[in-house]
């Protein structure tokens, strides 16, 4: 072998070998990291639900709801939407929301609402817009 043959080896394997230990490509943060991870989720629904409960146009919905299984339904619900690892464990929204009467208004809303939940947690609009994006869809699930 060669001199430069055995140069060629030497240089193929260690550029193979720091490839091999180069740590993977940090992967793109997703709507879940955005929005502060479980614990930021958690926050802005906590948050969240006075606002609901203080706004005259919506509140008579969640007059007889239990708020602390609505946070956590809700909570596991924008994990799941945003791409954490979470499972929602709740109703469709077509059962849980059937015969309510719920009006394209009180949807924007209560949209409305989570908007400013976010605002108040400094949670950036382009972040929110991402997970009110997320919900939109749902709309004519829950106004019929
Ligand atoms: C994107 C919009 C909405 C989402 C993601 C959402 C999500 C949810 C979830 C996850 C639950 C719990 C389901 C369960 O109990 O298994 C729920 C229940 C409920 N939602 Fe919504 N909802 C939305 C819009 C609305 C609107 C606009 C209203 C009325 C203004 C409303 C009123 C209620 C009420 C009153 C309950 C409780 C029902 C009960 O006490 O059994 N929701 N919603």
């Amino acid at each position: 072998m060669t001199i430069f043959e055995r140069a060629t080896i030497v240089l193929a394997s260690l550029t193979l070998g720091f490839g091999l230990c180069l740590p993977a490509q940090a992967a793109e943060p997703t709507l879940f990291d955005d929005l502060g991870g479980k614990p930021g989720i958690e926050k802005i629904v906590a948050d969240f639900l006075p606002i609901l409960q203080a706004d005259p146009r919506i509140n008579t919905f969640f007059a007889k709801t239990d708020m602390k299984q609505l946070g956590v339904l809700l909570s596991e619900q924008f994990c799941q939407l945003a791409g954490g690892p979470c499972t929602y464990s709740g109703r469709d929204m077509v059962a849980s929301h059937d015969g309510m009467g719920v009006k394209s208004a009180h949807f924007n809303a209560l949209a409305e609402d989570l908007q400013i939940a976010m605002e108040n947690n400094k949670v950036p609009s382009s972040v929110a817009n991402r997970l009110v994006a997320k919900l939109a869809p749902m709309k004519h699930a829950i106004v019929r």
